[in-house]
């Protein structure tokens, strides 16, 4: 079985082929230089860039299933796209894409929830689905739009336990990134910041929101605009350092209390941020200790990508919830369940 995987719902045009669990092809063009020069996501410039990149992209990643196929006979099985949360602007062209492929070579449509991919991302290996979630667990989705907890009990069987109540921990990085002078996307590089500075003096809060599973972000990102405006002189290393401390000390102090309150034995980390080394040296350490595993998205395909999508299409199908497809788009899409009941 053979499945296009469609991406499109912020600054990535991703195409890819999934084949019975391996990756034929995995095509991004990442839009992030048209990006930088705005310090962020351009909304109209994105949806221009899609419509521009969808075609080649698409078929540069249906070119060796088309020569597997051979003549006549239609590449993939069926086609998988990210129909929401995202840019209204780029979901209709992936929708559209996916949509015209469908008719093109009589095969179903389905649409797919772009967070859930980043978690199925999880069980992505070399190229190769692998079996590495095993539920019930915990999820942690960090990406430049998204902060948000789920239990999980199979695929398709997530719930939303708690989100950011205002900024995702990647716009806050990116943000931060932003203020010390740093080139947009911010999180690689107030990382590498970090990474250079011998130490920091420097504390910011860290806002725990006691009693609730939910994050916030922006307070954090305050107060390091207050640090900065009291010391013209700072040194950005020392600043990006304490930042990303309290950031990710919030994020595993969360993560773990949350799975200990929902009795899982494991935590799955995706999303853009999950890239980030000290979140996950610091997840993997205190979740070690409370005796849970941890599994993390592989760097490669921790930032948006269709091989995600593709991935979670396939998931979709073998549970049989391909009736849910259709091509419309949910820039503001919720979980649903698709999976059986577990
Ligand atoms: O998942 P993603 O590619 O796109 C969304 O769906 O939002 O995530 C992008 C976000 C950006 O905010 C970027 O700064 C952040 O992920 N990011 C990082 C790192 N790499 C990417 N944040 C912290 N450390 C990193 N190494
Ligand atoms: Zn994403």
């Amino acid at each position: 079985m053979r499945i296009l995987g469609i991406e499109t719902t912020c600054d990535e045009t991703g195409a890819a082929v999934l084949e019975n669990g391996r990756l034929l092809s995995d095509v991004v063009f990442s839009q992030v230089p048209l990006h930088r020069a705005y310090n962020g996501v351009v909304p109209e410039l994105a949806s221009r860039a899609h419509a521009e990149k969808i075609a080649p992209v698409v078929a540069a990643a249906l070119a060796p299933a088309l020569k597997k196929a051979g003549r006549g006979r239609p590449p993939v099985d069926a086609v998988a796209f990210a129909k929401g949360p995202g840019l209204p602007g780029g979901l209709v062209v992936g929708a559209v894409a996916a949509a015209t492929a469908g008719a093109l070579y009589g095969v179903p449509v389905i649409g797919v929830n772009h967070l859930e991919g980043h978690l199925y991302a999880c069980e992505l290996r070399d190229g190769r689905r692998c079996r590495l979630l095993e539920f019930p667990l915990l999820a942690l989705i960090v990406s430049g739009g998204h902060t948000e907890l789920w239990r999980v009990s199979g695929y398709g069987r997530c719930k939303l336990l708690g989100k950011t109540r205002d900024d995702a921990a990647g716009e806050a990085f990116d943000k931060v990134a932003r203020l010390l002078g740093l080139p947009y996307p911010g999180g690689p590089e107030v990382e590498k910041a970090a990474a250079r500075a011998k130490g920091s003096e420097i504390r910011f809060p860290r806002p725990l929101m006691p009693g609730t599973r939910e994050f916030s972000f922006s307070g954090l990102k305050t107060a390091v605009s207050y640090y900065l405006r009291g010391h013209v002189a700072a040194d950005a290393g020392a600043v990006s350092a304490a930042f990303q401390e309290a950031l990710v000390e919030t994020l595993t102090a969360k993560t773990v209390e949350a799975a200990k309150a929902c009795r899982v034995k494991s935590i799955a980390v995706g999303g853009g941020v999950a890239a980030n080394g000290a979140l996950r040296a610091s997840l993997a350490a205190a979740a070690a200790k409370a005796g849970l595993k941890t599994v993390f998205v592989e760097k490669r395909y921790c930032a948006d990508n269709a091989a995600m999508i593709a991935l979670c299409g396939a998931r979709m199908l073998e549970a049989g919830a391909v009736s849910r497809g259709g091509c419309g788009i949910n820039p503001a899409l919720r979980l649903e369940n698709w999976g059986r009941q577990v």
